[in-house]
């Protein structure tokens, strides 16, 4: 089978043919239609995570079809369309993943392959609206967009809600999933093209972050946020409390700016908000998140998809901030 490899930090990642997994009792073999990449694959290619395995496949988001199954009572899923949920091990804790928490793509091979080895427990059918593209362009993203909104956030059809770089992955997947709930939304890009763009999916308005000022320009001709969706961090996050609502709930869930540093205390304790961090989801949030694209037949945003062969230029696209939505990989 073709795999996209990792085989060593700081190289490109090279098309290998490997042989095809076997499942044992309790797992599933799936032929991956599609793959979807996310900023992570990107961090494990530089070695930015702890506890790093190489060789490792890359890839945590993929959709496919069950071809065999380790033992008779997983057969039911055989023939069956499916996606993964890529957040293995959460733990009972619904507030927070476990210590045994892992996400798939390494250190277990992930999904840039053309089959894939997986516990049944992961595997969910895939919304029948979706094509193998979408779906596949839909679970870390999703489930990350959901528990920062929904189960963190409470975020609800009356709220204002800012979502920041709205060029990323689990920003635009924030956007269709409070345009789907019929929210009003602001979004900040660091271009003026993603900025129109986002409007054209639905934001009501976006300001420029590169701006002088952005977050004072924002809130006069906006107004203030109840929610504010944020994956950057860095700088501009004391903007986002000038932006924020009296007892607004500001949720974090990536750091791509960098340090946070420079906010004045009384700026939160007067406007009473709350900040929280979030990560990608539990089991539930995973469950909750289909059901919403299920219920209101929502599709990811796709940039581009290319064929997995080209996996390395689909990795340095995403690492130069070049894509509007998910960059897919399609396997055959
Ligand atoms: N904690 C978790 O479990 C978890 C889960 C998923 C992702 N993440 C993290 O979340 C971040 C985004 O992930 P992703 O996969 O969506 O990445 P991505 O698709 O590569 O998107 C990154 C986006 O960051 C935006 N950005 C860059 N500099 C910014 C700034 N100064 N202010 C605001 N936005 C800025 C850009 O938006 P524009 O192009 O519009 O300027 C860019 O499109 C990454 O750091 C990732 O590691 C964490």
């Amino acid at each position: 089978m073709k795999t996209a490899v990792q085989e060593e930090l700081h190289q490109p990642i090279a098309i290998k043919d490997l042989p095809i997994p076997q499942p044992q009792a309790g797992e599933l073999c799936i032929e991956l239609k599609a793959s979807a990449l996310n900023h992570r694959d990107v961090w494990v290619q530089k070695g930015k995570y702890p506890g790093m395995n190489l060789p490792c496949t890359l890839g945590s988001d993929g959709a496919g079809v069950v071809v065999s199954a380790g033992s008779e009572s997983e057969e039911n899923w055989l023939g069956k369309e499916v996606v993964i949920n890529p957040g293995m091990n959460w733990g009972d804790n619904e507030a927070v993943a476990g210590k045994g928490f892992e996400i798939l793509g390494m250190p277990r091979n992930g999904t840039f392959s053309e089959f894939i080895v997986m516990p049944v427990e992961y595997v969910h059918e895939k919304p029948a609206h979706l094509s193998f593209e979408e779906a596949a362009a839909l679970p870390l993203a999703g489930v990350t967009a959901y528990r920062a909104m929904f189960t963190k956030a409470g975020l609800t059809k009356d709220k204002r809600v800012l979502i920041t770089g709205i060029g990323g992955g689990v920003a635009l997947t924030a956007l269709v999933f409070a345009k789907a709930l019929g929210c009003e939304i602001y979004v900040t890009s660091g271009s003026d093209v993603k900025l129109q763009r986002a409007k054209e999916l639905g934001a009501n308005g976006g300001i420029n972050y590169k701006e002088e000022k952005w977050a004072k320009s924002l809130s006069k001709s906006a107004g203030l946020f109840d929610v504010v969706i944020d994956g950057a961090g860095g700088e501009g996050f004391s903007g986002l409390i000038d932006a924020s609502n009296l007892a607004a709930n500001l949720v974090i869930y990536g750091g791509t700016a960098g340090n946070i540093g420079g906010i004045l205390a009384a700026k939160i304790f007067f406007k009473q908000v709350n900040i929280m961090g979030s990560t990608m989801g539990s089991p539930t949030d995973f469950k909750n998140m289909l059901a919403l694209v299920n219920t209101h037949k929502i599709s990811p945003v796709i940039d581009e998809v290319m064929p997995l062969d080209n996996a390395e230029d689909a990795l340095r696209k995403m690492e130069a901030g070049k894509q509007f939505g998910k960059i897919v990989l399609k396997h055959n």
